[in-house]
């Protein structure tokens, strides 16, 4: 199979962490006969540092040109702690997702074995979780008008959605939930919001095309509970696009970190695949962030863009295969992990690659 993938490794642990994703990817090229050709592209804090712009034009037309992408991360801690900045490395990030029709992100909740102890839920409820989430991804209060009185004493952000909006990602739920358990989990806040009135109305009428999936409605507010609470529970969650951010952090407590998470962002073109986490800027550099968050999304990326299944679950395999043998990074480890076990990026890295090979 002959395809073009561009690297975007963004800002701070993206860079690193990206760097192994890739490798990942040529590991299976090689392997399978696969001729994967590589673009590189900057994006976030990088490209506004180079170009003075989060998103310069030759990124985009790159991403639009490829078959699939790889991202590592984006963010500054200069602009966390700047309200005030106009130019911004998220902005990068909001619009390619805008430009490439990306509208639905697929988060799976993946649970290794191995990693029930790194969680700092008990490993009880946690065991046997597998949840998929669908978070819309173009719409809601990130692209509603935003508005600052001149007299800086208000601030507004529109939160809105059509209906088609919420009607291609709910068939893309219920599409996946079928595959799997057939439960699929609506999340709004539909006792408050008129968008989540419309979210709900919408889901009802989706569902009844799907009578072989069991549908249920919850707040978000009692999800965010319930996810501790009871995560074997939950099969597809489906939620808007603030409520999914929010939720897909909480829920990578149940994989037991944020460096174990990776996402597929898909919808009318090039697909686009990311860790959930952030640039981390305080670890950046030190060859101490986990790279398996993107690896596995390069394994999403195998499986989604490609539909290289056996290709994909060598990856995932690859994971599983160092985590059994007991290597962790400092994320996913705990008291009980050797010394000698705790390894840094590169040593992750090659961890994986080997049991690939
Ligand atoms: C994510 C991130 C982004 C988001 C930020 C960096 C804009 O938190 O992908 O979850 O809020 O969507
Ligand atoms: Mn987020």
């Amino acid at each position: 199979m002959k395809k073009n993938i561009l690297i975007i490794p963004g800002d701070g642990i993206g860079q690193e962490v990206t760097t192994w994703g890739k490798k990942v990817l040529e590991a299976i090229a090689d392997k399978y006969n696969h001729d994967f050709i590589f673009d590189e592209a900057i994006m976030g804090h990088t490209a506004i540092e180079a170009k003075g712009n989060p998103l310069p034009d030759e990124t985009l037309e790159k991403a639009k040109a490829s078959d699939a992408i790889l991202f590592g991360a984006i963010g500054h801690a200069k602009y966390d702690n700047d309200p005030t900045a106009k130019v911004r490395p998220e902005q990068g990030l909001l619009k390619i997702r805008k430009e490439l029709g990306l509208y639905a992100n697929l988060r799976p909740i993946l649970l290794f074995d191995e990693l029930l102890d790194a969680s700092s839920l008990k490993p009880e409820v946690l065991r046997g979780t597998d949840i998929l989430f669908f978070r819309e991804l173009t719409g809601d209060v990130y692209f509603g008008e935003k508005k600052r009185s001149e007299d800086n004493n208000f601030a507004s952000d529109l939160m809105n959605y059509h209906r088609y909006e919420v009607e291609r990602i709910a068939r893309k739920a219920f599409d996946a939930a079928r595959t799997r358990r057939k439960k699929l989990c609506s999340v709004d806040k539909a006792n408050v919001l008129e968008t989540s009135r419309l979210w709900r109305e919408v889901v009802q009428e989706i569902a009844k095309e799907y009578p072989d999936v069991e549908t249920e409605h919850m707040f978000i507010d009692n999800a965010a509970m319930q996810l501790i609470k009871n995560p074997q529970k939950f099969d597809v969650v489906l939620t808007a696009n603030l409520f999914g951010d929010i939720l897909t952090d909480e829920a990578s407590q149940i994989a037991g970190s944020m460096g174990m998470l990776a996402s597929a962002s898909i919808g009318d073109s090039t697909g686009f695949f990311e860790p959930i986490h952030g640039s981390a800027h305080d670890i950046a550099g030190h060859n101490k962030a986990n790279p398996l968050a993107s690896i596995l999304s390069a394994a999403l990326l195998l499986d989604i863009a490609f539909g290289l299944q056996e290709e994909a679950k060598a990856v995932t395999n690859a994971v599983a295969e160092a985590l059994k043998d007991g290597w962790r990074t400092g994320d996913i480890a705990n008291a009980s992990t050797p010394a000698d076990k705790i390894l840094g990026t590169k040593e992750m890295g090659e961890k994986v690659l080997a049991y690939i090979k």
